[in-house]
């Protein structure tokens, strides 16, 4: 009798502890893997990805925080916005910064009209104090009257009928004749220090547009430097950042406590 409760005991013992294992093994895989998925790649072309952003797709949204996500299309790196695509030129991630060229322009290097307003979350990001914006007039019928030199646009050296660009210094406010035209339209575009009292007659407005600008990220409130120092990825789960390393999550580097098993 006591023989048999000490088998069963045993039974029950090898049968909690082989699930006991096999738990563990599924969950370090699974923090193995997660490791491995975030790994810095691109897209086939242009800069390598890694935290803030993260390619989508696999559901590996973890490895990046939210709004950072780049779609891997034709082989490019695309930021999506509600408003425009943009492809990503570069990124420094030192700098915290990166650039983007409107998708909807590179289409039309020649004679870029963009039909859009752009639209960035300024909480996550926000431009570079060069920044500057060209408005596109559309379907005007008399002359704007704009407060900023405006300009005509052509395209293969023809004039476009009813269609003025300005160029109006960083999100300063200006005045125009808001019943003359059907619609407008701001695009973003980065000045040179010698440039920042240029009107649109003084810049080569298109080459402009199609160099793109730049954007910093701003109040990620986290500094990833500390996790890969200690050779991580820096990640994104449930709100927190966190450090994936080979051995598993954690909290904020590779050499802390184990993040919440074992
Ligand atoms: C991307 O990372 C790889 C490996 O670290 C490196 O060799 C390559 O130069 C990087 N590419 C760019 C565009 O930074
Ligand atoms: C998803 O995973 C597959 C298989 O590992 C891989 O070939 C593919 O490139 C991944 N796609 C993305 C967007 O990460
Ligand atoms: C670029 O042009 C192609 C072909 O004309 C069109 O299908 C696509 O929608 C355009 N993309 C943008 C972002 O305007
Ligand atoms: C200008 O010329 C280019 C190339 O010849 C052509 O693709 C484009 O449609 C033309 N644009 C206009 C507005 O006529
Ligand atoms: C244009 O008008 C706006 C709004 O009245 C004003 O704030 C701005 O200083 C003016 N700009 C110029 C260059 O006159
Ligand atoms: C503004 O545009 C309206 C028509 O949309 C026109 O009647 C008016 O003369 C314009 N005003 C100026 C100052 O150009
Ligand atoms: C411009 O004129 C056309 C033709 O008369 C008219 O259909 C259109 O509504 C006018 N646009 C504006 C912005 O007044
Ligand atoms: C684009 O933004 C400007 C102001 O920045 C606004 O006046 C205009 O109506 C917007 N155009 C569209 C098409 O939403
Ligand atoms: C731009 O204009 C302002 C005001 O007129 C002036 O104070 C500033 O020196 C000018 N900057 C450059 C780079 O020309």
């Amino acid at each position: 009798m006591a023989h048999q409760i000490l088998f069963n005991f045993k039974l029950k013992l090898q049968i909690v502890l082989l699930v006991a294992t096999s738990l563990v093994e599924l969950v370090f895989s699974a923090e193995e893997s997660k490791y491995e998925s975030c790994k810095p790649r691109n897209c086939g072309s242009g800069p390598n990805i890694s935290y803030p952003f993260y390619v989508y797709g696999n559901n590996t949204d973890y490895c990046g925080h939210p709004g950072f996500r780049v779609h891997c299309t034709d082989h490019r790196p695309i930021y999506k916005t509600s408003a425009a695509d943009y492809i990503i030129h570069n990124i420094d991630y030192e700098r915290q910064s990166f650039r983007l060229v409107n998708l909807e322009v590179l289409n039309n290097t020649n004679c870029p009209t963009p039909q859009q307003n752009y639209s960035f979350d300024r909480s996550s990001v926000d431009f570079s104090p060069d920044h500057a914006d060209i408005f596109f007039f559309y379907n005007c019928n008399y002359s704007i009257s704009a407060n900023y030199t405006e300009s005509r646009v052509t395209c293969n050296g023809s004039i476009v009928e009813k269609v003025y660009v300005v160029l109006v210094p960083k999100d300063e406010p200006f005045d125009w004749n808001r019943t003359a035209c059907e619609f407008v339209v701001a695009a973003p575009v980065q000045l040179g220090q010698w440039e920042i009292n240029r009107t649109i007659t003084g810049i080569d407005y298109k080459k402009k547009l199609s160099d793109g600008f730049t954007l910093r990220w701003i109040g990620l409130g986290y500094n990833c430097a500390d996790c890969q120092s200690s050779g991580g990825l820096c990640g994104f789960e449930e709100e927190n950042s966190v450090c994936y390393c080979p051995d598993g999550t954690h909290p904020k580097h590779c050499k802390d406590g184990e993040f919440c098993f074992f």
